[in-house]
């Protein structure tokens, strides 16, 4: 296994610990408490979030994987989307530009065919960059679990499968490549599991 960037004096983690997974939400409750719209919140939670993705990957995550857009959220009012979405556009371009800032790679997970052409091609150039990082940070976009494993079953289906075990299932997931997160932090403090990692949290 190839040995994360770890930086010298942080705080080492556990080596039971290897993939730490977020459902990023509260934003809106959090503005709203300051009178602000919650458009305020999804920006001040982003930021957050970049932060907290530097920090899990400079502790030795190897991988970080973010509920940033649920299959759901496509009912908020439009306005709330399409502030979302701006975020997301925004930080596609930051990362094309401050992409060495990271010591990961990048990885958007979900699926991502109904968003716009423009964000789709951002998404594949970004998904190139930092490429030789053994550490990853999964990004989930239009991304649902029940969603993910219809595409797993399709995925075996097309493979011709029939005898199908519980390892076919979970090499066909959108995050095999990582492995099942070891803690699921749910930032806005419910406890509850949304659709997110459904065979994954297992
Ligand atoms: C749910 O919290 C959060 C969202 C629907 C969107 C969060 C996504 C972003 C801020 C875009 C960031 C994307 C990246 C990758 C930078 P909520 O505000 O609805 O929570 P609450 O209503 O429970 O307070």
């Amino acid at each position: 296994m190839p040995q994360p960037n770890v930086t010298p004096g942080t705080p080492v983690l556990d080596e039971n610990f290897k993939h730490i997974a977020f459902i990023m939400d509260g934003n809106g409750r959090w503005a709203k408490k300051r009178g602000m719209p919650r458009e305020y919140g999804h920006k001040v939670g982003s930021s957050n979030f970049k932060k907290i993705c530097l920090y899990c990957c400079d502790i030795g995550f190897q991988a970080v994987t973010v509920y940033a857009f649920s299959t759901e959220n496509w009912k908020r009012p439009k306005h709330e989307v399409s502030a979302i979405m701006n975020i997301l556009d925004n930080y596609l371009d930051e990362l094309k530009r401050d992409y060495k800032k990271y010591h990961n790679r990048f990885r958007f997970i979900g699926d991502l065919s109904v968003l716009t052409p423009a964000l789709q091609e951002k998404i594949a150039y970004v998904e190139t960059l930092n490429s030789d990082q053994p550490q990853v940070l999964n990004i989930a976009l239009n991304y649902g679990g029940r969603g993910e494993l219809v595409h797993a079953f399709r995925t075996l289906a097309a493979e011709g499968k029939t005898d199908i075990t519980e390892d076919d299932i979970s090499r066909t997931l959108y995050t095999a490549a990582c492995g099942d997160p070891d803690m699921i932090v749910r930032t806005g403090g419910d406890i509850r599991i949304s659709n997110f990692l459904l065979w994954q949290a297992a």
